[in-house]
């Protein structure tokens, strides 16, 4: 997901050559989730088509004030500016910009923009004579002390033939510099957290294996919620159906605990925050069959060894880092999760209780206890797994307030 999912975007779109990448540039903010409502100048339908725009986009492209007489509706420029939650002007052509920073508000667009008070981007695009011209790097000034942001042009081959500054930014450019604004002020922007999440299993021969059933789901909740605000993530991850795709998320597979372990100890030195929600198997067949096991005797049984306890051995050399770790109980509940606080060296534990209807494994929804340290306990109402990663993300936030 991106930090563009679900963001409302007026994409203005005036009469230069560069309006032709506003096609890719308006797939790919749809892709990364935005709603796009693309609004033209009359000058730019000779360069790509109101039609190509609002099939992409989904949503009828909007260019004049006043629709035709019949239908008697206009276009509110002041409905359409405060819907937006950014206005993007890309390309923005020598003659928009000028108008933009001299308060001209002759079309749609520019009355949008005059009403808008959500944050402004601008990506220029000119020829080069144009681009250094005094008045337009002036224009560029003004606009930048109205606080809104500039995407400088690129250097390059212009449609001119002249080479030089002027060509707009590629769309996926533009979509970078976006996401890293919007990401700027989220909270946890410079945290790095790794999450293990779902079960492990542990090989008894080539086709076999002891796993457990836990779905991932908790952990790869928490994973979401953190880049929404603003951390970077390392997903360590056994296996499981649970699907994230986002930039800021490196998912790392692995099967076993063994796997877990050594991954977990490569990246603990860089990571501020573990939040430990895989269910490790404690055990782990002692010997691993080369070939398939041949079915023989009546009874069966396999020697196991135990596994190491990866919150356990990330509590024992932490330095600045904040360990929460999970805890299922199923009888005194609170007092083996304090005991577990300091066995395993937390911050903060999660407790389940089995004895808690909905909560647990498989379940959408889950009931838990904090507890800290401090042995402060903060038992939370019953909530689907994505508000109680809410919930863990909040305890992350607080502890760097
Ligand atoms: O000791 P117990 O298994 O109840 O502890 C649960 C917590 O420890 C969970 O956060 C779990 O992810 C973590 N754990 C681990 N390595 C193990 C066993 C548990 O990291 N081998």
């Amino acid at each position: 997901m991106s930090v563009l999912s679900g963001k409302k975007i007026v994409l203005g779109v005036t009469g230069g050559i560069a309006a032709y990448k506003t096609a890719s540039l308006v797939r790919l903010l749809s892709k990364a989730g935005a709603e796009v409502q693309v609004i033209m100048t009359p000058a730019s339908h000779q360069f790509i088509t109101p039609f190509t725009l609002s099939t992409l986009s989904k949503k009828p492209v909007y260019t004049e004030f006043f629709n035709s007489k019949e239908s008697g509706t206009w276009n509110n420029h002041v409905d359409l500016a405060l819907w937006a939650d950014l206005m993007l002007v890309a390309p923005a052509t020598a003659n928009t910009l000028a108008k933009m920073a001299h308060g001209l508000c002759g079309n749609l667009l520019l009355a949008v923009y005059m009403s808008a008070k959500c944050p402004v981007y601008i990506a220029p695009a000119m020829d080069l004579d144009m681009y250094i011209h005094p008045s337009t790097a002036q224009n560029l000034a003004t606009l930048t002390s109205y606080n809104h942001v500039i995407i400088p042009a690129e250097e390059g081959e212009l449609a001119s033939g002249l080479i030089g500054k002027g060509r707009m930014s590629e769309p996926e450019t533009i979509v970078a510099v976006l996401e890293a604004s919007l990401s700027k002020d989220l909270p946890l922007q410079n945290k790095k957290i790794l999450i293990t999440a779902g079960p492990t299993y542990e090989p008894i021969d080539p086709v076999r294996f002891i796993g457990n059933h836990s779905s991932g789901k908790m952990g790869y909740d928490i994973a979401k919620e953190a880049v929404k605000r603003g951390a970077t993530v390392l997903l360590v991850s056994g296996p499981t159906n649970q699907k994230i795709e986002d930039s800021r998320v490196h998912v790392i597979p692995v099967i076993s605990a063994q796997d877990m372990y050594e991954v977990c100890h490569q990246y603990f030195d860089e990571v501020d925050v573990v939040v430990a929600a895989a269910a490790v198997a404690d055990y782990r067949p002692k010997d691993v069959a080369t070939q398939k096991i041949k079915k023989k005797a009546d009874e069966f049984s396999i020697t196991m060894d135990k596994n190491p306890d990866i919150l356990a051995s990330l509590g024992a050399i932490k330095k600045q880092q904040y360990l929460i770790g999970f805890a299922l109980e199923t009888e005194n509940e609170v007092e083996h999760a304090k005991e577990k606080i300091v066995k395993k060296n937390l911050d903060l534990i999660v407790l389940n209780s089995l004895n808690d209807t909905g909560a647990g494994f498989g379940k959408p929804t889950n009931k838990v206890t904090f507890i800290d340290r401090a042995f402060h306990i903060e038992p939370m109402e019953l909530k689907s797994k994505e508000a109680v990663a809410q919930d863990i993300v909040n305890k992350i936030m607080q502890h760097y307030e």
